[in-house]
Order: structure tokens, then sequence, then C-alpha cells
């Protein structure tokens, strides 16, 4: 039963409301344009007397074609020299960015996300990780957590050499779906053998961790096109699996505009792939990591939730917790000290930045103590399904039940429906509120109570 999902249909109709996935709290829609690249710099120089380890993250954006589904930060284009235009600029952001933290901090956690990092050559491939190196201090092979998001389409086994040898250790390979007529559907037509060579050619360079990216709730499919899928990929073995719910939000993603609504499967097929899904997976051995992850018992990210160690941030789940994560490239977000800072969204307004010498950063978030307080809190609940009052009580020095005597009220609903129990030391979350951990952050995040979340995902 330990870390297995369990899904209530009834509670799932219930709390099936729109909320955020706390990759960051506040959420990116508490960001401001009052917070200044200055801002950031001062805030950056000064986490270097904690000496804190790194975690680099780099956004690139390019994609050869777009899938309409897709809510990622990406650029359409065939124009291979677009990469290297926004290289050149992201050298200099990478020089900048290294001025400000001391070259003593070891780079543990390293990631390529995009659209689709594969995008560019593999001489760029190189020289990216060299300019990196230069202006950092990136730990030699297997020591840091060196990870890149691959779209098989763009990868061959030679690129996963290349990969390995500057340095990767892990990787995530965008799938979605191995049916013929949703992939026709969504504008992503992908073979098997075209993924399976890429996660062989990683297993035969010793990579340490193969995810693999499934969406569902895409146009056409059913439970059984979607178990076709999964057990193929079963029979493949990832170490993790990250199964997706498609949220249809055309007025802000345009591509999604050319979904046929019709054509979705409709909310109790979703929720019949979720089930089948979660079945299969905890048969096959896997377990719930949370928002929709799942892993092999033995894969770090399920030790470490099993030991309580487990951190969340915009990379998804992990266990580097005492990193600061400095984003580089368009739209990227970092997470320095005490604030969130956004880089600029659009190419040519980051060119105009990084031309003239400065840093992309346009928005962000300086975080109150109160933040910094319910963002652990938010964190601990979302990782590890459980909440110790006296180790938040030690860490904030708060007396819990005082500081969150209105939450721990409002989760009373939630203990009456069997989601959690609050005994006299902490929270635990039990096996269906797992699914439904989001609506029990919410109750912590201080910034819902005057707007109805309409910008976030729902939960099914
Ligand atoms: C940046 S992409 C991965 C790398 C590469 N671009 C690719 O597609 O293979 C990140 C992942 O986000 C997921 N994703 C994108 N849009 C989504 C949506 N609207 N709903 C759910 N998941 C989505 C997909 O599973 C995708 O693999
Ligand atoms: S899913 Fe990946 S390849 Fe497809 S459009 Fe989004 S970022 Fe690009």
């Amino acid at each position: 039963m330990e870390q297995q999902l369990i899904l209530d249909d009834a509670l799932i109709a219930k709390y099936d409301q729109s909320g955020p996935r706390y990759t960051s709290y506040p959420t990116a829609v508490q960001f401001h344009d009052g917070f200044t690249a200055d801002d950031y710099a001062q805030i950056a120089r000064d986490t270097n007397a904690s000496g804190r380890p790194l975690s680099l993250y780099f956004h690139i954006p390019f994609c050869d074609t777009i899938c309409f589904y897709c809510a990622c930060n990406k650029v359409a284009t065939k124009d291979r020299s677009k990469g290297d235009e926004y290289l050149q600029r992201l050298y200099r952001e990478i020089a900048l960015q290294g001025e400000l933290f001391d070259r003593s901090r070891p780079v543990e956690q390293l990631h390529w996300g995009g659209g689709t990092p594969t995008f560019i050559s593999h001489a760029e491939m190189r020289e990216l990780m060299r300019v990196t190196g230069e202006h950092f201090q990136l730990l030699p092979d297997d020591q840091g957590e060196y990870s890149i998001e691959i779209d098989p389409r763009e990868a061959t086994a030679e690129t996963v050499g290349v990969l390995r040898e500057i340095g990767f250790n892990r990787m995530s390979l965008g799938v979605q779906d191995f049916d013929p007529r949703v992939q026709k559907a969504v504008n992503r037509i992908q073979s098997e053998e075209e993924t399976l060579a890429v996660l062989n050619a990683a297993r035969a360079e010793g990579f340490r961790s193969v995810s693999i990216d499934l969406i569902y709730g895409l146009p056409h499919q059913t439970r059984e096109s979607f178990e076709n899928t999964l057990e193929r990929i079963i029979d493949v073995g990832p170490d993790r699996l990250s199964v997706f719910n498609y949220a249809h939000l055309p007025q802000i993603f345009k591509p999604q505009r050319r979904i046929e609504v019709n054509e979705l499967p409709p909310p109790e097929v979703k929720l019949e792939i979720l089930h089948m899904t979660a079945a299969k997976l905890a048969a096959a051995g896997y377990v719930y990591i949370g928002m929709d992850h799942f892993a092999k018992p033995d894969d770090e990210l399920a030790v470490a939730q099993r030991e309580g160690t487990l951190y969340r941030n915009f990379q998804g789940y992990s266990t580097h917790s005492n990193c600061d994560l400095v984003g580089m490239g368009i739209t990227s977000i970092g997470s320095v000290g005490n604030c969130y800072a956004q880089n600029l969204k659009g190419l040519d307004d980051y060119y105009q930045a990084i031309d003239a010498g400065q840093l992309a950063v346009f928005r962000g978030v300086r975080l109150s103590k109160d933040d910094e307080l319910r963002r652990d809190v938010i964190t601990r609940i979302i990782c590890n399904f459980s909440l110790d009052f006296s180790a938040v009580e030690k860490q904030w020095n708060i007396d819990f039940k005082d500081y969150f005597g209105p939450e721990l009220e409002q989760l009373a609903g939630m203990v009456d429906d069997g989601l959690l129990e609050i005994r006299g030391s902490g929270i635990q979350v039990l096996p269906v509120g797992r699914m439904l951990i989001r609506n029990i952050c919410m109750v912590f995040d201080a910034y819902l109570k005057d707007s109805k979340g309409q910008r976030f995902s729902k939960v099914i």
C-alpha cells in the first residue's frame, strides 16, 4: 500500500477544482515588475555567504514542429541558425550570472529544458557546457545530477553519446502516446523505434536515470488505447514515468486551438484511464511520487520520499533542496535566496537586454517570512504526504496550531472526507488524499483567498 495511488471517484469529483501545481510558492501569478534585475543581483550576491551549492537551469526554446497540446514555453522554427543567435546571448548571460556567484559553489544540479534542448547541434551542445564550466564550478561525472529533456525525434544514439560525454547522467524522453491516431491529432508523429533507439543508447552510455513523459486526456484516447501505450512503456522499464493530465486551455495556449474539443475523452474516460494507469504501474512495481510522477522503488526519488528528503521546484521533484536555482535563457525562473526572478519571455526583448550587458530579469518576488514559512509547509506536504508540526515549529519559531489555526479548521472537512488525518504531532495524508494533494496544499496558500485560481489546471 505504501506509496501507491488510490483513487476515489466521488472525492475526485468533489474536489475537482483548478489549482496551482506548486513548483513555486508564491506562484508566478504573484511575480511583479517592481522586482528588478538589480534586486535579483543583490540577493544573489548575498547568498554567497551561505556557500550553498547551485542548481542551473537553461531554457532552449526552439522546436522544429509544434505539438498542438503543448503548454511549454517554445518558439517554432525550422531555421537552425536561430539556435546560434540564441546561444551567443545565452553565453553572455552565463557570464553575467556567473559573476554573481562565488566559483567555490559547486553545481550539484543542472538541467536543460525546453522547447527542445536537442534542437541545437552537437558542437553547440559541447560549447554550451564548455562555457558553463568557464563560469561555474561543474562537478566531475556523477557527483552531480545533470539532466536534459529529449525529444526522441530530435536525437540519435550519437546525440546521446555527446550528452554523456559533456556530463549528463539523467534524461527525460517526451513520448505522450504511441497510438498513430492520437499522434496525428496532436501533430506529433513519433515512432516507437525512435523512442527506443534513444532509450537503449542512454542505457548503453550509462545514464543513471531515464524518465518517460506520457499525457492522458489527448484526442481519441480510450482506456484500451492508452493501456496499449503504457504496456509498451512498462516493457522497456524506464526508471521514472510522468503521466501528465492534459489541460485544455486554448485561450492561453494558442496551438491547442487546433485540437478538436469533440475528439477529447470526456472526464469519465480520463478517470478510467487514470484508474488503469495507477493499477498497471503499481502491478509493474512503480511507486507514486505525487503530482503525476511515478518511479521504481529503488529510484532515488522514491527513496528520498520514504526518507522525507524529497524536494520540489520548477524542474519537478528532486533531492537537492539545499541549492540556489539560477535560471538562464528566455522565460526561465530562478529561486535564489528569498526571491524568485523570471527572465524576459520574448527573444527580441531578451536579446536587447543581454546585448546591453544587462541581466534579463523582468519580474519576480521577494518572499516575506510568511511566504517562506508557507512554502516550507506546502513543500513538505506535497513531497512527503505528511507534516511534522514540531519540525516546522523548530525551523520557524512558531506555534503551529496558533499560526495555522484557521487552516487547521479548514482541513476539518478533508479529515471528514478521509483525505488526511490530523494528529497531535502532525498531518498525515491518507492514500485517497494523495491524488488531491494540491487541494490540501491550497489550504495553506495565502494568495488563493481573493483569486479563484482560473489560471490553473484542474485535477482531472
Ligand atoms: C518541454 S517538453 C519535453 C521535451 C521535448 N520538447 C519533447 O516534447 O519531447 C515537456 C513535457 O511537458 C508535457 N506537456 C506539454 N504540454 C502539456 C499539456 N498541455 N498538458 C500536459 N502535459 C504537457 C509533455 O509530456 C512534454 O514531454
Ligand atoms: S511538447 Fe516538446 S516538442 Fe512538442 S511543442 Fe512542446 S516543447 Fe516542442
